[in-house]
């Protein structure tokens, strides 16, 4: 079947960037389907390092329809300046495509989402993104397609720039918005998007009818998901796979595979808890070694072994078919690697993922510990030239997930990628 869904299996910055871009070579169209600008996904080229944030992966390979889906919350100015960063660098966009029905992240939602976070302490991205899916769900919220409807938006827009000004004057004491001001910058970037916007779920839905491969790209991971994850230190979106259905418009029957990315030990950028977690020189040796540093917000990101639990929990929330095993490059300066395949809660084995995080709080990991490779992988392009530690170490994370692997990554560049089973 022809559409393909790419999830994080953890909590993020698995590398999935990186994988949709190399699978973008045999996709006809890359689809966002949740999420914003909290995103930042890597894509390195031999020469070239690009970050992207709200558009599909896809976008450096010429001729991709690339399709930023209903699900996403857009900030207007933040797309226009991805855009304008592409063109500078020579990057074709005239195959960009952003759903009208796509929620619009307004000036006032960063500073909702900033000034709570203060008490709230999630550890936002700051990108507006609670606030505008919080004001989607409660029908108060902008579409693209509004903006685009200046003589049915105008007295709407004030009238809510009005209760959120009371909101923010009142109530958090903070400098509300000028709504004229902030009108007259909309329909500017609504003047400039104008050429890129579309029923982009018609789209996707003629791509697969005349048999194209379309490939949808999810942002943070299965743990940030605000239903699966870690509640409440989640965002606010469907990152697991059934968001990309409602998030782009298409039925579940059209999904023929779902990819989960995971990286061959965790990380995690942000409050909430997170059992493998090493606050000692190991983790310092993986933050180092793995570069673990936030794309959106320069952040360090906490850094811990690999943990089966999550891998398994991400096999059954997504239906998983096939893992893409990420940055297996950096644990090659380790003598042994462990694996987490139990959590321990007031001394009783837990096989599945909590549901609450003050459970998960005082999990202990249980781990088994095995042979590390202790040399350089990077170079390495074949699956039977891997060391044997290696092939142990992913067979044990196929075992324990109870998902087989079809990619592998050795390296941050598109050429650092072993692929053991074909996915279109
Ligand atoms: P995403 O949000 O899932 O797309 O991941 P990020 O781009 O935020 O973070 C992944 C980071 O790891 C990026 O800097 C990638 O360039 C890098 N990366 C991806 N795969 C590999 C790999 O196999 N090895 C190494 N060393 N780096 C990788
Ligand atoms: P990609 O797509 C890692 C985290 C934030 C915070 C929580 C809520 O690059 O994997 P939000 O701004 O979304 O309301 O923040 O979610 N978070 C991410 N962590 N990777 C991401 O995206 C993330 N996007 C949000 O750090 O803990
Ligand atoms: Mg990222």
């Amino acid at each position: 079947m022809p559409a393909v869904v790419l999830v994080g299996a953890q909590w993020g910055d698995e590398g999935k960037g990186k994988i949709t871009d190399f699978l973008a070579e045999q996709a006809d169209c890359i689809v966002r389907y949740q999420g914003g600008s909290n995103a930042g996904h890597t894509v390195e080229l031999a020469k070239e390092k690009f970050m992207l944030h709200l558009i599909p992966s896809g976008i450096l390979h010429a001729e991709k329809l690339c399709v930023i889906g209903n699900g996403v919350v857009v900030d207007l100015g933040k797309v226009i300046e991805e855009i304008d960063g592409l063109h500078q660098r020579g990057i074709d966009t005239s195959n960009l495509r952003i759903s009208s029905r796509a929620s619009v992240v307004m000036p006032y939602h960063k500073k909702i989402d900033e000034i709570e976070d203060r008490t709230k302490k999630i550890g936002t991205t700051k990108r507006g993104i609670g606030p505008t899916y919080a004001d989607k769900i409660s029908r108060i919220g902008f579409r693209i397609s509004d903006l685009l409807h200046e003589e049915y938006f105008r007295e709407k827009f004030a009238a809510e720039v009005e209760r959120k000004n009371r909101l923010l004057e009142d109530f958090y004491d903070e400098p509300g918005f000028d709504a004229d001001v902030m009108l007259e910058q909309l329909m500017t970037q609504i003047g400039i998007l104008k050429k890129y916007i579309a029923d982009t779920a018609c789209l996707v839905h003629t791509d697969l009818r005349v048999g194209k491969n379309v490939l949808f790209e999810g942002a943070q991971g299965t743990l940030l998901d605000i239903d699966h994850g870690t509640y409440p230190f989640v965002t606010s979106s469907y990152p697991t796979a059934g968001g990309a259905c409602v998030g782009s418009g298409i039925g579940p029957t059209e999904i023929g595979k779902v990819i989960g990315v995971a990286k061959a030990y965790t990380t995690r950028v942000g409050e909430g808890p997170f059992p493998t977690e090493l606050e000692d020189a190991t983790g310092e040796l993986l933050r180092d070694r793995g570069a673990e540093f936030g794309v959106t917000t320069g952040r360090p990101r906490r850094c811990g072994w690999l943990d089966a639990v999550i891998l398994r929990y991400a096999a059954r929330i997504n239906g998983l078919t096939d893992l893409a095993i990420t940055k297996l490059d950096v644990l090659d300066s380790f003598e042994t690697v462990k694996i987490c395949v139990a959590y321990r809660y007031k001394g009783e084995l837990l096989y599945e993922f909590p549901d609450n995080i003050h459970v998960l709080q005082e999990c202990i990991p249980e781990y088994i510990e095995m042979p590390g490779w202790n040399q350089d992988i990077s170079q390495i392009t074949e699956f039977n030239n891997l060391p044997l530690a290696t092939r142990n170490y992913i067979a044990k994370i196929e075992e324990l997930s109870g998902v087989k692997q079809s990619l592998l990554a050795v390296g941050p560049k598109r050429s650092q990628t072993i692929v053991t089973n074909s996915l279109f």
